[in-house]
């Protein structure tokens, strides 16, 4: 399994559940994100410095079952080519589209969501439509809960149970208070930032643990 962005809030939660179902796991990540990449039981790539499709090919020979793009846009497709007959890709961000915390495009969010989804829905038509069974699937926790919610709850509920016998332990890189949410999302805009940044509850110590 192949996982992007690896380091962050999202990849280093799948890094730990794909360790978990005894996984052979990659992750791609700045440089700074390496050592917690393979401390999770990934192989780091260092995305800024290295294609990551043709290191996959290198070092899987045939590429993965599976790709967790969290960049979204063209990186798809690219994600795509990483991928053995067979595999999917499960798309679920636009890390890629932004900047410093913003729309890199300059586009309003509305044409830009549009635009998304439009890329989103060829590269899907495109999985199913070209030959090697290599398919694009899209994954929304909020359209779940919506459309699947017991699904969603089931989901939950696991993640929970995983979480009270310590096997899944969440990587915290700072804790703010509420109060600071902007701040918390220029961190993240910047970049750099190891695991999930945790909004505490105004009043309440940042401390105490409580989110
Ligand atoms: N669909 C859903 O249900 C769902 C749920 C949760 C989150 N999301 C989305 O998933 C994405 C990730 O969320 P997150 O909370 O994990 O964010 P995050 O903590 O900011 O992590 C993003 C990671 O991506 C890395 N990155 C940036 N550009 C990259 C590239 N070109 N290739 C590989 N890695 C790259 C960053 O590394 P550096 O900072 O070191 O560059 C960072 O570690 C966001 O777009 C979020 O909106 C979707």
């Amino acid at each position: 399994m192949l996982i992007h962005g690896a380091a962050g809030g999202v990849g280093s939660a799948l890094l730990q559940l794909g360790r978990l179902a005894g996984l052979e796991l990659y992750g791609t990540c700045s440089l700074q994100g390496g050592s917690v990449v393979s401390d999770l039981g990934g192989i780091p790539i260092d995305y800024q410095h290295l294609d990551f499709v043709k290191e996959i090919h290198r070092l899987t020979s045939e590429g993965v079952d599976v790709v967790f793009d969290s960049i979204g846009g063209t990186h798809i497709w690219r994600s795509r080519k990483a991928l053995r007959p067979g595999g999917r890709v499960v798309a679920y961000g636009l890390t890629g589209s932004l900047c410093g915390g913003r729309l890199a495009s300059g586009r309003s969010g509305h044409r830009h969501r549009f635009r998304a989804i439009a890329i989103f829905g060829l590269y899907i038509a495109g999985g199913w439509l070209l030959p090697g069974r290599k398919r694009v699937v899209p994954y929304s926790i909020q359209w779940l809960k919506r459309l699947r919610p017991a699904l969603f709850r089931q989901d939950l509920i696991a993640l929970f149970d995983l979480l009270q016998q310590r096997k899944i332990k969440p990587l915290i890189a700072q804790r703010l208070p509420l109060a600071e949410a902007r701040q918390a999302h220029e961190l993240l805009g910047i970049g750099g930032i190891t695991g999930k940044i945790v909004l505490v509850r105004n009043g309440s110590s940042p401390r105490s643990g409580a989110a």
